[in-house]
């Protein structure tokens, strides 16, 4: 049979991927590039919808996909790229932009979101065609799977719509993909904010855990984590946000299950099982945080890597592209 394939993208507007992301999509891409064909781009377009510095982009850009390959992505068993080197995105993205309503796009709720917080007048179209970019993104690839955090499902959706509805007025030329998403780490919370989802664009960063974050920072943070009342230390989202949300990361981490969890810590306190989550990702970022750190001091053996990520992945890109603009009637 022949392999699956899979495709998914992270911003570079960071310098670090934080904790959610890792646990939400990261561990789920390096797990699935064993046993299908995976592409994996880092996506500086979309990271455009920000404003920001360009050399800071550029370094954020390479940070990523060491990031990437320092968390187990590796290069030789998946097409590790950076969007902006393959032109077809662009390319099909107009053609989706051409086919998706004012309407559809407008319902987007990243988009509302965001746009609410901006203003009109400070809001770019950018963020407005954002997801018409991501669904080229993902369908110049023909996937069956795109593994993603809870917050991406609404995209890969309008994702879907755009492929049937152009399938069906042009002839077949997508493939209609899945979303993939891990119901139990599909929204990894904010540390100070256990109701919130841990962002990039939180208004502080004290609850969120950057995977380059030193050793006592992180700790810091876990320790100064919002717990909830009482003293048990149980898995009860509604009731105990903080708790459960720490719970979830100690078990996605440590590969022991909530229950083991909860009798482990029973009639202990609050203080102890923050200390050891700490502790349990402290063990596991610091390898990461090092390979990067490798990664970094050697800038041209990276960018030798996305160059022959971006030569595969054109490859697939322009066929798919070749594919659509001759059903749309382009000569
Ligand atoms: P981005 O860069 O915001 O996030 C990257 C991935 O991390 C997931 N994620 C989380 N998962 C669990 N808990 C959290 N708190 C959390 N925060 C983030 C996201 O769901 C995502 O999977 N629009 C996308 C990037 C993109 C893309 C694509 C993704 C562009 N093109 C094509 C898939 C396919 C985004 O902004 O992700």
């Amino acid at each position: 049979m022949s392999k699956k394939r899979v495709l998914s993208g992270i911003q570079p507007t960071h310098d670090s991927f934080h904790l959610g992301n890792y646990l939400g999509a990261l561990k789920q891409w390096v797990h699935l590039q064993s046993d299908n064909d995976a592409y994996y781009c880092v996506v500086d377009l979309h990271a455009l919808t920000v404003e920001t510095d360009p050399k800071l982009l550029q370094k954020r850009t390479l940070l990523s996909a060491a990031q990437l390959i320092a968390i187990g992505i590796d290069p030789n068993k998946s097409t590790l790229f950076v969007q902006s080197h393959v032109p077809a995105h662009n390319q099909l993205a107009w053609v989706f932009e051409c086919i998706t309503g004012f309407g559809e796009a407008s319902r987007m709720t990243q988009f509302k979101d965001k746009s609410q917080k901006g203003g009109a007048e400070r809001t770019n179209v950018g963020l407005f065609t954002y997801p018409i970019l991501q669904a080229a993104d993902i369908l110049l690839y023909q996937p069956d799977f795109v593994p993603v955090g809870e917050d991406q499902r609404q995209h890969v959706e309008l994702t879907r719509d755009i492929a049937e509805r152009f399938n069906k007025k042009f002839g077949k030329v997508f493939n209609i993909p899945q979303a993939q998403i891990i119901k139990s780490l599909a929204k990894i919370n904010d540390l100070q904010d256990p109701t919130a989802k841990m962002s990039k664009s939180a208004a502080s960063m004290a609850g969120v855990i950057e995977l380059l974050d030193t050793p006592e920072a992180t700790m810091k943070k876990f320790k100064s984590s919002v717990t909830d009342d009482g003293k048990e230390i149980k898995f009860d989202e509604k009731a105990k946000p903080g708790i459960s949300n720490l719970l979830t990361i100690h078990s996605a981490l440590s590969g022991k299950s909530i229950e083991s969890l909860e009798s482990q810590f029973s009639g202990k306190g609050y203080g102890e099982f923050k200390t050891e989550v700490a502790e349990i990702v402290i063990s596991n970022l610091e390898p990461i945080t090092r390979r990067t750190n490798e990664l970094m001091s050697d800038k041209a053996e990276l960018i030798k890597i996305l160059e022959i990520g971006a030569q595969r992945a054109n490859q697939v890109a322009s066929e798919t592209l070749k594919s659509a603009y001759s059903a749309i009637g382009l000569i």
